[in-house]
């Protein structure tokens, strides 16, 4: 039996306080979405964000995600319930990336117009593909 998400990821990421603000997150995020397409043959990188976490919305949005949807109520953190919003992010929309975003995204990138990933990633275990999931 297959997996019928092989093809999407989970994409997350956590910054130490002390080094919040000043673009970090951003350049990773864009810099990690070329790495995994570049390197592994999903289609899709999905994020989930609680509602209330704006810097973590701005990341993702600069990065190329398209909010496609809210589960209401779907989460509880420290005793409030809260919303998740869902971000999704397609192969074709990191490939359709301007040069200046792919240099600033890092070596990864160059390698995504002749995407041809090893044959050994074509079956990977779902729990490796969960490049990070903390909300
Ligand atoms: C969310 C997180 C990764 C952002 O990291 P960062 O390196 O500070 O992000 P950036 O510097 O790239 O900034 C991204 C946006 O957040 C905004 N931002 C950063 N810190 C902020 C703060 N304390 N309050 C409000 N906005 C903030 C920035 O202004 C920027 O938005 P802009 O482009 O509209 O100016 C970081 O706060 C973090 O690790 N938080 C805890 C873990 C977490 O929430 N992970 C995400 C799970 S979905």
């Amino acid at each position: 039996m297959q997996d019928l998400n092989r093809l999407t990821a989970e994409f997350g990421y956590w910054i130490s306080e002390a080094y919040w603000g000043r673009g970090f997150a951003t350049e990773a995020a864009c810099a990690a979405t070329a790495y995994a397409f570049a390197q592994f043959d999903f289609e899709r990188l999905q994020a989930s964000v609680l509602e209330w976490n704006e810097p973590s919305r701005r990341v993702l949005e600069k990065a190329g995600f398209t909010l496609e949807g809210r589960l209401r109520k779907n989460c509880v953190k420290e005793g409030r319930v809260a919303d998740s919003w869902i971000y999704g992010l397609l192969r074709h929309e990191v490939m359709a990336r301007s040069p200046a975003q792919l240099e600033k995204a890092g070596p990864a990138s160059s390698s995504l117009g002749s995407h041809s990933p090893p044959a050994q990633t074509r079956a990977v275990e779902p729990a490796s593909r969960k490049l990070r999931s903390d909300r």
